[in-house]
């Protein structure tokens, strides 16, 4: 049994399968072409924070695949009262085939899955959120091709986002220049361990220069907003806007996982304009959730 809590949790040869099945099986959907290998099979939801594409793209997904799902809100649960997330996933575990998190601190994720009879995929921590940058890569693979040897990069909170894609660039072997205003940047460790994979820069426009995908994020992440007002401070010069993409490969892409804030980490002309590519990164949840759907709970399907 396998666990999705961070993208390292999957070797190269998997991602390179999970493309393949989600270029399959969105096919099959954009073509009305019934694909439900799940039927009989239960996903919960466990969301301690709001949602909106997560949990619309599991629960259309998990429907689609021919299984069904439950949604559980923190506030309305007995983890909302204070049950041991432990003893959540023993119960929850025994009663449903897959469970998704969407939560704070990544150690949460990780105590449920240690008790878990079932996979159990991040849908957002503090620390990581492995689903979107999936949908991301598979995005560009999309538009243009393999990622590797690319420059991708990362302007603005050096976040869960950030986080997940510098895992990315080596997994995906592409160079991630990561520009954050100080005091907001990643930690120290995670930086070592990227090693060549990544460059650290304080300057936006240095780190687009040359990029094939330009990528941003809310400047307050779920959880951190009483630190809005010295953020939006902190991030003056960071909004990707025309004068930054125009630093950028003329082909280069823009991403966001979303929300957006328009004026804010994105000008609305970028966010709105021909490089962008976030409404197709968001349709892409559905596609690749439900092939690591797949993947997780039949193993390598060929069909
Ligand atoms: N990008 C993303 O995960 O969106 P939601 O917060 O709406 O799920
Ligand atoms: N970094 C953002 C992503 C939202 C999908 C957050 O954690 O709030």
């Amino acid at each position: 049994m396998k666990h999705f809590l961070q993208l390292r949790d999957l070797e190269p040869a998997e991602y390179e399968h999970l493309f393949e099945r989600a270029r399959v099986i969105k096919d099959r959907f954009k073509n009305y072409v019934a694909y439900q290998p799940l039927v009989d099979r239960m996903l919960a939801m466990v969301f301690e924070k709001s949602s909106t594409r997560t949990r619309v793209s599991f629960e259309a997904g998990i429907h689609q695949l021919g299984g069904s799902s439950i949604v559980l809100h923190t506030g309305e649960t007995q983890l909302g009262r204070g049950e041991p997330i432990e003893d959540v996933a023993r119960v929850i575990s025994r009663m449903v085939d897959i469970v998704m998190i969407r939560t704070f601190e990544h150690t949460i994720i990780e105590r449920f899955a240690s008790q878990s009879r079932v996979p159990v995929i991040n849908g957002l921590t503090n620390d990581y959120h492995p689903c979107q940058v999936l949908a991301d890569i598979y995005t560009f693979i999309e538009h243009r091709g393999s990622i590797a040897g690319k420059s991708v990069a990362w302007i603005g909170d050096g976040n869960n986002m950030c986080n997940t894609w510098i895992q990315a660039a080596q997994i995906f072997e592409f160079k991630l220049r990561i520009a954050t205003p100080s005091g907001y940047g990643i930690d120290a460790a995670r930086a070592a361990t990227a090693g060549r994979h990544i460059e650290i820069l304080t300057d936006p426009l240095k780190a687009v220069e040359g990029a094939h995908l330009v990528n941003t994020d809310v400047w307050t992440s779920m959880g951190f907003e009483a630190q809005a007002e010295a953020r939006t401070e902190a991030f003056r010069g960071f909004m990707v806007d025309r004068r930054m993409m125009s630093a950028a490969r003329p082909e280069a892409l823009f991403m966001h996982c979303l929300p957006a804030h328009r004026g804010e980490e994105v000008a609305a002309d970028v966010l709105e304009g021909p490089q962008s590519v976030v409404w197709e990164q968001a349709e892409n949840r559905l596609h690749v959730q439900k092939a690591l759907m797949e993947y997780l709970l039949l193993g390598r399907v060929e069909a």
